[in-house]
């Protein structure tokens, strides 16, 4: 991703105003969720289902404290290390003082307030397949949760990484809108794709990068590089995964594989939120992953 980003920033900083009005950041404006009454507990399942938790708790954070978004996890790639902001409630250290229509465009076009696009660290990629009234809710819900004082870091990256104007390209290029499988009218299906491919963002680190660095639909869930760039992400599509729905619900609730080992990595956060989701929903995301083209 790193080095077609590089690319987009110089073509960007290159091509000056044309290239910033094609790929201007996207808001979502106080109107278009006016009529949108925001449901605390539908909030709360969408936190869980994003994994919001996994980037923006303290590291090593356990149980409710999980819901202190103080940030500050770190994540090594090779164009640096991004630093997950604090989105606890504190009006300066946080996003206290955020209107909802702030947030829900953070979260479901990847623009800050001031208008500057953000890194696709965040997976606003995925999230932007969202529904509306879940990201509204999700928003309420953040604004029952604790303050924290802590400052967010800043991200520690080279040039030419540290211009974001080129994101914006990358935007128009490589996020899709598109659903990758499609379920014929089955409801759990359509709920486990929604699940998977919006809020759970499980492609982001399961399913390898076109040229472009956007997700490759066709060999969906298949397997990638790990983006700290040591070791790999396995592929989870049914030409490698033989596991009953039983055994990846088990495994997506309790973190024990079928054959009783245990999970790790980056996937452990995965496990604890989704542990969190109705059984259904689960459920829902075994069935999906049943229906998935195979992949050797
Ligand atoms: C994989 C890690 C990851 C996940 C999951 C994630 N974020 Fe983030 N988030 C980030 C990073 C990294 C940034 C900083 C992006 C940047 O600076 O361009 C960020 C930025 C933000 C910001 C902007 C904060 C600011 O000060 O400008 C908000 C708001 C936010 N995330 C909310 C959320 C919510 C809500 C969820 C769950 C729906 C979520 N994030 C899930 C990593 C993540
Ligand atoms: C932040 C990266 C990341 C995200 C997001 C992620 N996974 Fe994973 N996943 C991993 C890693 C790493 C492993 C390997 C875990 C291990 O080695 O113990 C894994 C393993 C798995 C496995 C077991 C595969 C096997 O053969 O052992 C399943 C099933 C799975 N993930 C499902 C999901 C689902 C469902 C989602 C979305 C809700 C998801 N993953 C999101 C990183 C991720």
């Amino acid at each position: 991703m790193l080095r077609f980003l590089a690319y987009l920033t110089l073509v960007a900083v290159a091509a000056g105003g044309a290239s910033l009005i094609v790929t201007r950041p996207q808001t979502i404006p106080d109107s278009a969720i006016a009529g949108i009454e925001a449901d605390l507990a539908r909030g709360e399942q969408a936190f869980h289902a994003a994994g919001c938790a996994s980037c923006h708790a303290a590291k090593g954070a356990e149980g409710e404290a999980r819901l202190i978004l103080a940030g500050g996890a770190t994540f090594e790639t090779p164009a640096g290390t991004f630093v997950a902001p604090n989105i606890s409630q504190h009006p300066e250290a946080g996003i206290g003082e955020w209107s909802r229509a702030e947030i829900v465009t953070a979260i479901l076009a990847g623009t800050s307030p001031g208008g500057a696009h953000y890194y696709p660290a965040f997976p606003y990629g995925s999230y932007a397949k969202a529904e509306l009234a879940d990201i509204v809710s999700l928003a309420a819900f953040l604004e029952t949760l604790p303050e924290d004082p802590t400052p967010s870091a800043p991200h520690d990256l080279g040039f030419p990484f540290n211009i974001r104007v080129g994101i914006g390209l990358w935007k128009s290029i490589a996020v899709s809108n598109d659903w990758v499988i499609d379920t014929r009218g089955d409801e759990t299906l359509a709920r486990g794709r929604y699940l998977v491919e919006a809020l759970g963002h499980c492609g982001e680190c399961h399913t390898p990068r076109t040229a472009t660095q956007g997700l490759d639909s066709t060999r969906w869930l298949a397997g990638a590089p790990n983006p700290s760039g040591r070791g790999t992400i396995p592929n989870i599509t049914p030409g490698a995964l033989d596991w009953t729905v039983d055994d990846i619900v088990a495994y997506l609730t309790t973190g024990f594989t079928p054959d009783f080992d245990v999970v790790g990595g980056s996937m452990t956060s995965v496990v604890q939120n989704l542990a969190l989701l109705p059984e259904a929903d689960v459920r829902a995301i075994a069935a999906y992953f049943k229906a998935v083209p195979p992949v050797e």
